[in-house]
């Protein structure tokens, strides 16, 4: 299928221009929150990064939602973790009594979240649910989420084309490794607030339709994947929200050989390593999960134990469909 270029700010399958005409005040709408991230309105993202940093948490456990049975979230529970989530694009839910090996626990918890679209990439089991641990046969052929290496910043399917953005996931813990496997987080909309301040011009570059290009991922001289082309920072398809595609790993990435898109890269770069008051640092422990809009993250390296108690399991489920209730047109008017 061809995949269509529409020019910078608005690549998405939504032609910018068209979001901006959606935009006229009092007309409503996704399109008038979504022409907040092109540069042409900055009195409205003013309003809204007043609004999205009022109140923001200040620690990793301000994230955390204590609740019952993940499968079964009662309405209270649900309410708070989508409060959460509206606020940071991100929950970490704490569950005090699912500690066994049952997929139904983040296929039950994305489903009460909307997360009915699952992707089914390469390497998930055929539920599309990922049983990520280290399976030698796997990291062996570079799938490093199958190591027990350290995992570099990066959103989830970074390298899927624009039209197949991963919008949001869930990371459910069933047993944590015997030292280490920590996730730092940080959500994207807070970047595009960094970089956006800091130079305006860096975002423009990061939302050009050729940013970024991952090589085609060739195993054995067969193509499992084309090389894509996209932008960093974009609008998902229904102008609802504002996704990021992106990863710190330099092996498997081109950028766009122009000086802004270098400097955005590099600010970005920067950012990530020498830290930030919006990062956050948590090592899920059993029973806790993080559903997410797919912000930014990374996994510190880990050490398994001698038995299967006290080997790291993650279940992962990624989707195409945003958190419900995280929308834009339903949390900022
Ligand atoms: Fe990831």
């Amino acid at each position: 299928m061809a995949v269509r270029h529409t020019g910078q700010a608005g690549y998405s399958g939504v032609p910018l221009a068209k979001l901006l005409q959606q935009s006229n005040p009092g007309s409503g709408g996704v399109g008038l929150k979504a022409s907040l991230f092109s540069l042409g309105d900055d009195a409205a993202y003013q309003r809204w990064r007043a609004w999205k940093l009022d109140g923001y948490p200040a620690r990793a456990e301000d994230l955390i939602v204590e609740v019952g049975d993940p499968r079964e979230l009662t309405q209270a529970e649900q309410a708070e973790m989508r409060r959460v989530c509206a606020k940071t694009n991100m929950v970490i839910y704490a569950a005090r009594d699912a500690r066994e090996e049952d997929k139904a626990i983040p296929r039950a918890m994305g489903a009460r979240f909307g997360l009915h679209r699952l992707d089914a990439n390469l390497l998930a089991d055929e539920d599309s649910i990922s049983s990520l641990e280290v399976v030698p046969s796997k990291s062996g052929r570079g799938y490093i989420p199958y190591s027990n290496r350290r995992l570099l910043w990066h959103t989830d399917g970074y390298y899927n084309p624009p039209a197949q953005a991963i919008e949001s996931m869930v990371l459910h813990c069933v047993r944590p490794a015997a030292t280490g496997g920590e996730n730092a987080l940080l959500d994207h909309e807070l970047v595009y607030i960094l970089m956006r301040d800091a130079a305006p011009q860096y975002v423009q570059a990061l939302m050009a339709h050729d940013a970024m290009t991952i090589p085609a991922n060739v195993e054995g001289g067969s193509e499992q994947r084309p090389a894509q082309s996209g932008p960093v920072f974009l609008v998902s398809r229904n102008g609802a929200s504002l996704l990021m595609r992106y990863t710190a790993r330099t092996r498997s990435i081109i950028w766009k050989p122009d000086a802004v898109t270098r400097e955005a890269v590099l600010f970005l770069e920067q950012l990530l390593e020498t830290g930030s008051p919006y990062i956050f640092r948590h090592r899920l422990d059993a029973g806790q999960g993080l559903l997410c809009n797919n912000v930014l993250h990374n996994r510190s390296g880990f050490t398994d134990g001698e038995d299967r108690s006290t080997s790291r399991l993650l279940y992962r489920a990624r989707s195409f469909d945003r958190v419900a209730g995280t929308e834009f047109d339903t949390i900022y008017c």
